[in-house]
């Protein structure tokens, strides 16, 4: 069963200048408990995908529009999230989907202790009274590896380090266990040590919890770690899908292969960082044919004039590109 179901998910935006086409015609499925990636370079529309799918764009200046687009949750009732109301979302939101962001201050209610945050959630949710919920409380803050609980629980945010307010988060987002996480670039603000701890910490709430999880990121490494199906997002279109161990080991899109060898190589001694040439076109510029075709280095005539179709490759692997990329870089070596 399926928790997550897009087709033909498109979201564009109003401006002065006129409609910015951020995503264009995605399909994306999460089933239950499987964890899934998106990947792709900063400005692809990862984020207002999984904005979209908690329903938290602001619409206008967003418009969103699907041949489906729906939540599936536990009893099996199908959401559709196009019709929803805000007080319905709330109620699906708090209980069946939850989202961790970037950075985590922003989600944090500055004037609000710590523990007093969290209890709200057993208060409102559970109809606990301010004691079982601060018991609550505290056992979810050790749940997340909080040291001395008790004392945190008394303090403000900013007394929080960037690592343990990510934590706290994960805590919240995971207290009343959601079918469905969505973290949008969860680590990407924090120390690299912290990092991985706080993917560990993700990872292991989500096994515990048996809950699906929708990781958007940039770093094809961080999907490594975390998913065992990606979508490649490329200008607000899927340009490779499949499993990852699959993709890493054979990516055949031309932006797969660019992104794999982005991902630091943690054996190499020497620093590295291969950066993919020119950057992702403006919105409003993607170019004629493949939005690719500008940094490819097989770009042919047929790409520059015409969009490729999402090519089916067979058991799960779905890829963008005209061409056999792997047999075209054995050409090129
Ligand atoms: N409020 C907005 N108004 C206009 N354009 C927007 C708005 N939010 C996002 N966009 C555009 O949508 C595209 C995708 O953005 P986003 O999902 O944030 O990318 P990513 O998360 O992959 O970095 C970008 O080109 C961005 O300029
Ligand atoms: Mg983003």
């Amino acid at each position: 069963m399926n928790v997550l179901e897009a087709r033909n998910l498109k979201i564009l935006f109003r401006s002065e200048e006129g409609f910015v086409r951020a995503v264009e015609g995605v399909d994306i499925t999460v089933g239950e408990g499987e964890k899934v990636a998106i990947v792709g370079e900063s400005g692809c529309g990862k984020s207002v995908t999984s904005l979209a799918c908690m329903k938290l764009l602001n619409t206008p200046p967003a418009y969103v529009a699907a041949d489906k687009f729906c939540f599936i949750s536990r009893d099996g009732t199908v959401h559709n999230l196009l019709e929803k109301t805000e007080n319905e979302m709330l109620a699906l939101r708090a209980e069946e989907m939850a989202m961790i962001f970037q950075d985590p201050s922003s989600f944090l209610n500055p004037v609000m202790t710590i523990g007093q945050q969290l209890d709200e959630i057993f208060i409102y949710h559970r109809q606990m009274r301010p004691k079982e919920a601060r018991a609550r409380s505290i056992e979810m803050m050790k749940r997340v590896g909080i040291p001395d609980p008790e004392m945190r629980a008394k303090q403000y945010p900013h007394e929080l380090s960037g690592g343990l307010k990510q934590r706290i988060l994960i805590a919240m987002a995971t207290s009343l266990s959601p079918r469905l996480l969505i973290a949008d670039e969860p680590t990407t603000a924090l120390d690299v040590t912290i990092q991985a701890q706080i993917l560990g910490l993700i990872r292991e709430r989500c096994e515990h919890e048996k809950m699906a999880l929708l990781m958007i990121t940039h770093d094809l490494g961080v999907v490594r770690e975390m998913a065992d199906r990606v979508y490649v997002m490329y200008c607000g279109k899927i340009v490779e899908q499949g499993r990852v161990d699959e993709i890493l080991k054979s990516p055949k899109h031309p932006y797969t292969k660019a992104l794999i060898d982005t991902i630091p190589d943690l054996d190499e001694k020497v620093d590295r960082f291969v950066q993919i040439p020119h950057n992702v076109p403006h919105p409003m510029h993607k170019p004629a044919g493949c939005y690719f075709s500008n940094r490819c280095s097989y770009c042919t005539q047929l790409c520059r004039k015409q969009m490729p179709p999402l090519f089916d490759r067979g058991e799960g692997r779905k890829v963008r590109c005209y061409y056999d990329t792997e047999a075209l870089w054995e050409k090129s070596f």
